[in-house]
């Protein structure tokens, strides 16, 4: 038999075989490294797939709050942060982010989330008076509320809310049925910046509002809230298979 003995040519070939079926160590594959959705930990990343579609980009607020408008943060804790972003908030559209509330995000993805948004603090401040506390220190009075309302929106959404020269109704069933309370605090704190809806301190020019009312406010236009809220169709009869 000439050549190499048989033993050296089945060496060969299996040294071949374990080379093409798997890397060496070390050996930087030939496609770019593709992450696990639990692997990303890039703040970016994570605040553009998650939150963008509705707190817009680079937290410039859309659909729902500015999450880097300084006032938002300098009255926004980031433990409350946290929590909302963990947890979100029930009977409204923003999800509950964490594993552990049947979200997609680990704690870890959460805490890069919270530091991201709170880096966009920056150095900017909103200047001046701290905004009234995150959470409300009494249940809020409607009828005070009411007289609130007269004195700082309504030159805005009209003498009873339902919209005027300067801004859309916020009496809207369906507007007050997706919103929280603690919702309707932050934007009457935060107003919406970019589009000429002034913060807590600018309703009236030179008359900040108290944290009386604020709350009071809120009492009042939560009071306006349908006591049915999503429910379009009349119950259904017992021949509708419904309950009598
Ligand atoms: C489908 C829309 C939607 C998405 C996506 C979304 N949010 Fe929200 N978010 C909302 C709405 C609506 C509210 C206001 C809820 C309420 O009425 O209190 C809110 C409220 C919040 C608040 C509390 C605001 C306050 O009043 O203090 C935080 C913080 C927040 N979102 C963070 C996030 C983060 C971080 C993400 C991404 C991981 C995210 N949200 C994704 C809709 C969304
Ligand atoms: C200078 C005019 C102005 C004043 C004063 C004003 N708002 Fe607004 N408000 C706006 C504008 C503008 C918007 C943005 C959208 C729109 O209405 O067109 C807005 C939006 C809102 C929203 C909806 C926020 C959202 O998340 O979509 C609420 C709630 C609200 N205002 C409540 C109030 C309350 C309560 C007061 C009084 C304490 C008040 N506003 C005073 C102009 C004003």
């Amino acid at each position: 038999m000439s050549g190499p003995a048989l033993w050296f040519r089945a060496a060969v070939f299996f040294a071949a075989l374990a080379l093409a079926s798997c890397d060496l160590p070390g050996r930087p594959g030939p496609e770019p490294e593709v992450l696990r959705p639990e692997q990303v930990l890039d703040f970016r990343t994570l605040y553009s797939q998650n939150c963008a579609g509705c707190h817009g980009a680079e937290g410039r607020g859309g659909a729902a709050v500015a999450l880097a408008d300084p006032v938002y943060l300098a009255y926004a804790d980031d433990a409350t942060v946290r929590r909302v972003t963990a947890n979100g908030v029930a009977h409204t559209l923003m999800p509950a982010f964490a594993r552990s509330a049947g979200g997609m995000l680990t704690d870890k993805q959460i805490d890069v989330l919270v530091s991201g948004i709170r880096g966009w603090a920056g150095t900017s401040s909103p200047g001046g008076i701290k905004p009234p506390a995150y959470t409300a220190a009494a249940p809020g009075d409607v009828t005070r509320g009411a007289a609130a309302y007269q004195t700082f929106c309504a030159r805005c959404h009209g003498p009873d809310g339902k919209g005027g020269s300067g801004g859309h109704s916020i009496v809207d069933g369906s507007f007050l049925a997706l919103v929280s309370d603690q919702g309707l605090r932050t934007a009457v704190v935060t107003g919406v910046p970019g589009l000429d809806a002034p913060d807590w301190r600018s309703d009236v020019p030179g008359r900040p509002m108290t944290e009386e009312e604020v709350t009071d406010v809120v009492a009042w236009l939560a009071s306006q809230r349908p006591p049915f809220p999503g429910r379009p169709y009349p119950a259904l009869t017992a021949s509708q298979g419904g309950k009598q």
